[in-house]
């Protein structure tokens, strides 16, 4: 018997949120995961990162989702190194992923920490994907946020192409999102279900996972991303 409902990007039907276990929850949050990072249309693409200032007040804003690692437990984005999400989370690392799907009525929130990657092999894997029209978010010459005289904001120009390469490439940077607890929720006609998946172990760390009691249904893999505790929380 199929445990996944989330293959379709429909409502699951009550009857199919009835049957569904812990372990069918979270491997359809790896599903939904997969597919916000791998398709452009789908709504898992777009989450919101939530930050927290200085001021200790909240920040959230949509970004793209553009890596998932299940094995260790990593999100991807990419932003200007002069945002103020940057500096928030260099200084405060505590973030949080939402996603909403519209489609199958689910919510994942995610928790953990993020870091910053600017001048490593890891920005440089990132930098080296992308094509020159993502290039251009990266090319503003005046901070991002700050006031602007126009509502165009000037780039920086540069004598040629690799001039302006390199200029973006000095604002790119890779944000790493590690979590380590997971909220998800469904909404059904008549049912809901909700569970709190969360890890301990580091990522690193997490091979031999034998106690979770959760088992992984396709690939070798999937065993180092099992949760470590797995809760059914009311709706
Ligand atoms: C659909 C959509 C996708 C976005 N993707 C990103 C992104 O991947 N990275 C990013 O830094 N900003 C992205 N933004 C812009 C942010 O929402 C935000 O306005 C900007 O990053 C400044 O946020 P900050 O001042 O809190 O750092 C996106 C906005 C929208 C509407």
């Amino acid at each position: 018997m199929g445990i996944s409902p989330w293959e379709e990007a429909r409502p699951p039907g009550d009857e199919a949120i009835g049957r569904l276990t812990l372990d069918g929850l979270w491997q359809g949050a790896r599903v939904l995961l997969a597919e916000g990072a791998t398709t452009p249309g789908s709504p898992l693409r777009k989450p919101v990162l939530s930050t927290v200032d200085v001021g200790g007040a909240p920040r959230a804003r949509t970004v793209i989702l553009r890596h998932f690692d299940p094995a260790r437990r990593r999100l991807e984005t990419y932003t200007d190194a002069r945002t103020a999400k940057a500096a928030e989370l260099d200084a405060n690392p505590m973030a949080a992923f939402t996603f909403y799907d519209s489609r199958r009525e689910t919510q994942l929130r995610l928790s953990g920490r993020v870091t910053l990657h600017t001048d490593d092999e890891c920005a440089e894997r990132a930098w080296n994907t992308l094509g020159p029209r993502n290039m251009a978010d990266y090319l503003a010459r005046a901070v991002p946020g700050t006031p602007s005289p126009s509502p165009q904001a000037a780039m920086a120009d540069g004598e040629g192409d690799e001039a302006r390469r390199a200029a973006a490439r000095a604002n790119f940077a890779v944000l790493v999102f590690t979590y380590d607890r997971l909220d998800m929720l469904v909404l059904g006609r008549a049912i809901h279900r909700r569970a709190l998946f969360g890890w301990t172990t580091s990522p690193a760390s997490a091979s031999d996972d034998a106690t979770s009691g959760l088992t992984a249904p396709d690939d070798a893999t999937s065993d180092l991303t099992a949760p470590d505790d797995a809760v059914w929380l009311v709706p």
